[in-house]
């Protein structure tokens, strides 16, 4: 089996809302694809990205302990620390800003999803009608989906041009749109 196949089947183990499983898709579909991009590696790219919120369910909003119990749930189902410590630290209330390129990549992905499913969902759920201008509209629009930490998307400007990551993200979006339930 696929790694990210078996990451996947880990994640719906721990994890029922439908939305939070589509949220872990989407930012694993956008670091695989900015991976590829940035000469990282895809498979672990990908694999972080649907992991990083395994325990959201499970800490049930405590944010002391959100990323410290996917890391532990993660170790204990075999997983290195190249998956680990960037799933913990992704909680930056209590670790800090992001150092490495995957945990940069983790925010950027974590928090444009969000932005690109409400675009979808304002087009009527077909995510084929986004576009990177869209995109680049509702990031300036900070009332539409203000849960994306638009700073947080920014830190990737260290690797690629902001325009560049919304285009990558919509494509890899649209490659799981099925998942996603859009069109
Ligand atoms: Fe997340």
């Amino acid at each position: 089996m696929e790694k990210t196949e078996t990451a996947r089947q880990l994640l719906e183990q721990y994890v029922s809302g439908e939305s939070l499983i589509r949220h872990c898709l989407a930012t694993g579909a956008i670091m695989k694809v900015v991976a590829g991009a940035l000469g990282q590696d895809e498979d672990l790219y990908e694999t972080i990205g649907i992991l990083h919120d395994i325990d959201f369910e499970e800490v049930d909003g405590d944010m002391e302990r959100h990323g410290i119990e996917g890391a532990r749930i993660l170790l204990e189902n075999g997983y290195g620390k190249d998956v680990t410590e960037v799933v913990k630290k992704h909680n930056d209330m209590i670790f800090g800003s992001s150092e490495g390129v995957a945990d940069v990549v983790l925010q950027a992905a974590d928090n444009i999803s969000g932005l690109i499913i409400a675009c979808a969902l304002v087009k009527g759920g077909s995510i084929s009608d986004v576009t990177p201008k869209t995109i680049k509209k509702k990031f300036q629009e900070k009332s539409f989906a203000a849960g994306c930490r638009r700073e947080k998307v920014r830190e990737i400007e260290e690797f690629m041009d902001l325009s560049r990551f919304f285009e990558l993200a919509i494509v890899a979006m649209q490659e799981i749109k099925g998942d996603l339930d859009l069109s």
